[in-house]
């Protein structure tokens, strides 16, 4: 035997590991009330729907449903005609099927950025972001979101100015993950048109849109991409199911090819079997009936949480009020460490993210996100009561 390692890559290096799959490991634990997760609420999943899917796949389909397979043609058509709707105009060709909003990311990166070279990501982020930039040893150029308005476009097209023009840029358009917060309109257009003016591709990553609590979400940026600098990220995960795995980029014809052999370098293709029970569940006009109930649930799920920080924090803390989405942010006082409180909080069987998981240089140290969609009204309240107990103890002992 050898006491020698394999040596691994730099991009292996620059890879954290994610505390929030550590935490939300937490989530099984049956007495933990668990505000940290991002699931969307497993009462509202389509089980009854989606085995009949499958039946109907493999019995009309045949073993050619179990085999390999290209990208699956009702699928990406049912997918062109729903972005049509949202006033984005494309081909079925042009959709590019993949498996899950992540793996559109990590493909994107690999397209577009090599290591060492700028991109643009915001200051507080989704992980998987991070992942997909810093942790392909990107340099990085995090502008701020604000609480009410969404990314600072400002400070985006500060970004986008430097003398060594960024290869990327990412934006969460809806429902921001963690802050909650949207960009209006008149932000969505700016936004492509910094793309466009700059040369600067933006890749929009949007799972949360279809989440808005009442009305239609609004256009992504990609509908105002007369120049095609957007490329646009959407996921299944949160409309349907984040078991079925899928979701979808929808950049520029031409590099379709360079995306395919991306994509086939990492597994091939999606599950065809898959792929056929979505399109098979969208061919029933399942997505309004899906969805409608789990909004309302969403939004009672959210109000409750609302209610209850503001009866135990009002006055303490800050939050953000989210028009749909899974996430509030909570801002306490600045000389509060949400990462050093929360062995005490699981102690006292509740979990949340600490605001640091968010950040690329640990900074929101007195922040958390706060997941509603997958916990019943009766336990959020008892969640944010158990917290409100850690926070006064943490209180009373000065720290
Ligand atoms: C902003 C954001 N992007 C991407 C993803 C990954 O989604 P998927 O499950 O489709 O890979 C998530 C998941 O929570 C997310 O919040």
């Amino acid at each position: 035997m050898h006491d020698v390692m394999p040596s691994m890559s730099r991009e292996v290096n620059h890879l954290k590991r994610s505390v929030l799959r550590d935490l939300l490991a937490l989530a099984v634990d049956p007495t933990i009330i668990s505000l940290a997760g991002g699931l969307p609420a497993s009462e509202f999943l389509p089980l009854d729907e989606f085995r009949s899917c499958l039946e109907t796949v493999l019995k009309r389909d045949g073993a050619e449903a179990l085999q390999y397979s290209t990208q699956h043609a009702p699928l990406q058509e049912w997918i062109a005609g729903y972005m049509g709707r949202r006033g984005v105009r494309v081909g079925p060709e042009q959709v590019f099927i993949t498996n899950g909003a992540q793996q559109g990311l990590a493909i994107l990166s690999r397209l577009l950025l090599d290591p060492g070279e700028p991109a643009v990501i915001e200051q507080v982020t989704f992980p998987g972001i991070q992942q997909v930039t810093a942790g392909r040893g990107a340099q990085m150029r995090p502008i701020p979101t604000d609480l009410e308005s969404g990314a600072d476009l400002e400070a985006l097209e500060a970004a986008f100015r430097q003398e060594t023009r960024p290869r990327l840029a990412i934006l969460v358009p809806d429902f921001h993950n963690p802050l909650g917060v949207s960009l209006s309109a008149e932000k969505r257009a700016l936004a492509a048109g910094l793309a466009a003016r700059y040369g600067v591709p933006l890749i929009e990553d949007d799972p949360y849109s279809e989440l808005a609590f009442s009305g239609q979400p609004l256009p992504p940026i990609k509908a105002y991409d007369e120049a095609e600098m957007v490329f646009y990220v959407g996921s299944f995960s949160k409309i349907l199911a984040p078991a079925v795995r899928l979701g979808w980029i929808i950049g520029p014809a031409s590099m379709t090819p360079q995306i395919t052999v991306i994509r086939e370098s990492l597994d091939l293709e999606s599950s065809t079997l898959l792929q056929r029970a979505v399109a098979e569940f969208y061919a029933r006009d399942a997505f309004g009936r899906h969805l409608q109930p789990l909004r309302a649930a969403n939004q009672e799920r959210c109000e409750t949480l609302l209610a209850a920080l503001e009866e135990h924090f009002g006055g303490l803390a800050r939050w953000s009020r989210p028009s749909g989405g899974l996430f509030v942010w909570a801002r306490f006082p600045q000389e509060w460490d949400t990462f050093a409180l929360f062995p005490r909080a699981v102690e006292h069987r509740v979990a949340y993210i600490p605001g640091a998981a968010f950040t690329l240089d640990g900074s929101q140290r007195n922040a958390m996100r706060l997941n509603f969609s997958n916990l019943r009204p009766q336990a959020i309240r008892e969640g944010i009561q158990r917290l409100s107990e850690v926070i006064g103890e943490h209180a009373l002992s000065g720290a």
